[in-house]
């Protein structure tokens, strides 16, 4: 995979000892994601997609899979499961719009592996790329009931402002 500056993938351990790898996504990953989708609850899907959802968009996964890592990226953690498989375990994204330096990022984690750090690795490994390749500002919008999400950003330095027009949900967004 090219990829605009390279991104080696870097080794991380959870307090059971087991390793965890961040990766950029490869374009082998399409049943990972899947996977890990059919993994998350359906309260964990509202909070990341902002609505019911019960299958992942193929046009999302041809999207997500053929990134323009010029504007885009995406990293997974993976482990390795019992048979030797990769598994992910989540997911960071940004996107950026056409001639902006401005990046807008997404964030999953599967619940079984929730509150171990992986999310707050996931996104610091997203700025440390996103600096790299000259973007200023990360930002996102997240529910206000999804305070988890809030907390881990506010903890990354995240600036969080309420919606005059929806008060359903938060911007947040971090000088890069
Ligand atoms: C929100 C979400 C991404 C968080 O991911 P996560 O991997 O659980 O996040 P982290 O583990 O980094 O941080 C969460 C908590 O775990 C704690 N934690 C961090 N490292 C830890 C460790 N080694 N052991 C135990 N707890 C740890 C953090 O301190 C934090 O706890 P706190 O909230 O009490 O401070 C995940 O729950 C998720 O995917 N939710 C559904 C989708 C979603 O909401 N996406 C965001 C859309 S904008």
């Amino acid at each position: 995979m090219k990829t605009a500056i390279p991104f080696p993938s870097k080794a991380y351990m959870l307090d059971s000892g087991e390793h965890y790898l961040i990766r950029p996504i490869h374009s082998d990953d399409r049943d990972r994601i899947i996977e890990l989708f059919n993994h998350l609850s359906p309260e964990s899907r509202y909070l990341r997609f902002a609505h019911a959802i019960s299958k992942l968009p193929d046009a999302f996964l041809d999207d997500i899979l053929q990134l323009d890592y010029a504007k885009e990226m995406a990293l997974v953690a993976v482990i390795r499961n019992k048979q030797g498989d990769e598994e992910i375990i989540g997911i960071s994204r940004y996107v950026t719009p056409p001639n902006k330096n401005v990046c807008e990022f997404s964030l999953s984690v599967s619940d079984h592996y929730a509150a171990h750090g992986i999310g707050t690795h996931l996104m610091l490994d997203l700025f440390a790329y996103a600096k790299e390749n000259q973007l200023q500002e990360m930002l996102g919008y997240v529910l206000s009931r999804n305070l988890k999400m809030l907390h881990l950003v506010s903890e990354l330095g995240f600036q969080v402002t309420n919606l005059d027009d929806d008060p359903d949900f938060k911007t947040v967004s971090l000088l890069l």
